[in-house]
C-alpha cells in the first residue's frame, strides 16, 4: 500500500463539507469587506522568502521545501502566503491600482515542522492582506473582519491576543536590552532558545517552556520601550477596538514568529486546544514590500490555520453543515429516466438528492436509503412514471403517499425540515 506523504492529510467526506463551509463563509465575509481573492502560485523562488520571512527565522531557518529543479533554480513550496502577496504586487504593478488594496486568500501552505496535533507539513491557510494603509484604523479594519467572520462561525471563546512590537528601529536596542536582562539566565534556558540566542532573540520572549516563560516573566516588554509614535499606533488601535466591541487582550510577551512584523501584532487562541493553540496569526508589516524591491508601500493582514480552525468548530455549526437533509430516488424497474427526471425537479429546487443507480430492487434500494441516512425516499416505478406520480416516502414515520410529479417537491420539503436543522438560512 501507498500511504501519504508525513504530515499531510486525506480531507474526507463529510468532514470535507466543514472545508467548504468555512471557505465559503470567508468568501462571503471578507466580500463584504471589499476584499477580492488573490490566487498564487505554490512554487517561488527561495529568495523570496529568504528576503520577506527572514533568515534567523524557524521557517527559514529549517521548515522550508526548497529543491533545484531541472534548470538548476531553487524553489520553494511556499510556507506562508504574505511574501508572495507582496512579490505578486511589485511584479504586477499592483501600486497603478486604487488603494487600499484589500486581498483575500485560502490554499495550501508547506512547513517541514515536527508532527503533533494541529501541526502538519501540508496544511491550509485562510488570509486577508490589506495593503496601502498605514493607519491604525486599517489595523482596526482587519481585525474587526477578523472577529467577524470567527462570530459567523459560531465561535464564542477565542481570545484575540495584541501587542505592540514597535518600528524596526526599536528592534536593535530592545534586543541589546533582552540579552542584557536575561544574561544571568542564559545557561537556565532551554536548548531551543540558547541558539534563538543568536539566530533570533526574540523569539526567547514566546517560547512555550515553563523555566523559558518563568526567566522571561521579569523582562522588560518590548512595548514598554518602543517610539512614541508606534505607541500611539497601537494605542489609537486598541481604543478604536474598544469602541466597536471587538475584545482584546494585552499580550507583552507576543512576538510572532517572522521577521516582517512591526507595531501590531495579534494572535487568536482557543482556550479549548490550550493556550498555545494558535488559531490566527497576523500583524502590520509596514517595510516588506519596499524590502522586496518595491515601492514603499505599508500592510496589514493575518492568516488562519484552517485545519485548526476545522478542529474547533463549534458543535452547532459542525451539526448544521454536517447534517444537510436529503432525498434517496429509489427507480423500481425500468425506471431510471424517471428517476433522474423526479431527482432533477428536486435538484432545482435545491434538494440534496441521490439516485439509486445500483440497480437493487425495491427492499434493497429502501435499506439502502435508511443506511445512507436520507431523510425521505421516493419510489417510482413503470406504473407511476406512466401516471406521472411518485411515491413519498418518509423513512423515520415509515409512512408513504402518493403524490403527482407536479406535488413533488411540495411534499418532500415539510418532510426534510421536520427533524429541524434543514432550514438554517444556508
Ligand atoms: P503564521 O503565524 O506563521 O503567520 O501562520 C498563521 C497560522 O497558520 C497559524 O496561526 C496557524 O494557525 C497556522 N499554521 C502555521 N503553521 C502550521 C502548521 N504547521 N500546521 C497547521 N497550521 C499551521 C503567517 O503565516 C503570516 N503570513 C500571517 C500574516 C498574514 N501576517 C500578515 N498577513
Amino acid at each position: 500500500m501507498i500511504r501519504k506523504v508525513k504530515g499531510t492529510r486525506d480531507i474526507l467526506p463529510p468532514e470535507s463539507r466543514l472545508w467548504q463551509a468555512v471557505e465559503a463563509e470567508a468568501v462571503r465575509t471578507f466580500g463584504a469587506f471589499g476584499y477580492d481573492e488573490i490566487r498564487l502560485p505554490l512554487l517561488e523562488p527561495t529568495e523570496l522568502f529568504v528576503r520577506g520571512v527572514g533568515e534567523g527565522t524557524d521557517i527559514v531557518g529549517k521548515e522550508m521545501y526548497t529543491f533545484t529543479d531541472r534548470k538548476g533554480r531553487s524553489l520553494t513550496l511556499r510556507p506562508e502566503g504574505t511574501a508572495g502577496v507582496a512579490r505578486a504586487y511589485i511584479e504586477n504593478g499592483l501600486g497603478q491600482r486604487p488603494h487600499p488594496l484589500r486581498l483575500f486568500y485560502a490554499g495550501p501552505m508547506f512547513r517541514y515542522e515536527k508532527m503533533q496535533r494541529g501541526r502538519y507539513r501540508q496544511f491550509s491557510q485562510i488570509g486577508i492582506e490589506l495593503l496601502g494603509a498605514a493607519t491604525p484604523e486599517a489595523d482596526v479594519e482587519v481585525l474587526l473582519a477578523l472577529h467577524t467572520y470567527l462570530g459567523r462561525l459560531g465561535f464564542d471563546d477565542l481570545v484575540i491576543l495584541l501587542n505592540d512590537l514597535g518600528d524596526p528601529e526599536d528592534r536593535a536596542p530592545y534586543v541589546a536590552r533582552l540579552k542584557e536582562e536575561l544574561g544571568p539566565h542564559r545557561e537556565a534556558l532551554c536548548a531551543d532558545c540558547r541558539r534563538r540566542w543568536d539566530e533570533n532573540p526574540l523569539r526567547i520572549l514566546d517560547c512555550k517552556v515553563e523555566r523559558c516563560r518563568e526567566i522571561v516573566s521579569g523582562t522588560t516588554p518590548i512595548a514598554e520601550t518602543v517610539s512614541a509614535e508606534a505607541r500611539a499606533h497601537v494605542d489609537r488601535v486598541r481604543e478604536l477596538l474598544e469602541t466597536l466591541g471587538v475584545a482584546v487582550r494585552p499580550a507583552p510577551r507576543l512576538v510572532r514568529g517572522l521577521d516582517y512584523y512591526m507595531r501590531t501584532v495579534f494572535e487568536v487562541v482557543s482556550p479549548a486546544l490550550g493556550e498555545h493553540a494558535v488559531i490566527c496569526g497576523g500583524g502590520r508589516y509596514d517595510r516588506l514590500i519596499a524590502d522586496l524591491g518595491g515601492p514603499a508601500v505599508p500592510g496589514v493582514g493575518f492568516a488562519i490555520g484552517e485545519d485548526r480552525l476545522v478542529d474547533v468548530l463549534p458543535e452547532a455549526y459542525c451539526r448544521r453543515v454536517l447534517e444537510v437533509p436529503f432525498v434517496a430516488v429509489v427507480p423500481v424497474g425500468a425506471a431510471a429516466a424517471a428517476a433522474q427526471a423526479l431527482a432533477q425537479r428536486l435538484r432545482e429546487a435545491g434538494v440534496r438528492t441521490e439516485v439509486e443507480v445500483s440497480g437493487r430492487s425495491l427492499r434493497a434500494g429502501l435499506k439502502w436509503a435508511a443506511k445512507t441516512g436520507a431523510r425521505v425516499a421516493v419510489i417510482v416505478g413503470e406504473d407511476e412514471a406512466a401516471r406521472g406520480e411518485a411515491v413519498v416516502r418518509d423513512m423515520a414515520a415509515g409512512e408513504q403517499r402518493t403524490v403527482t410529479v407536479d406535488a413533488l417537491v411540495e411534499a418532500v420539503e415539510p418532510l426534510l425540515e421536520a427533524d429541524g436543522g434543514a432550514d438554517d438560512g444556508h
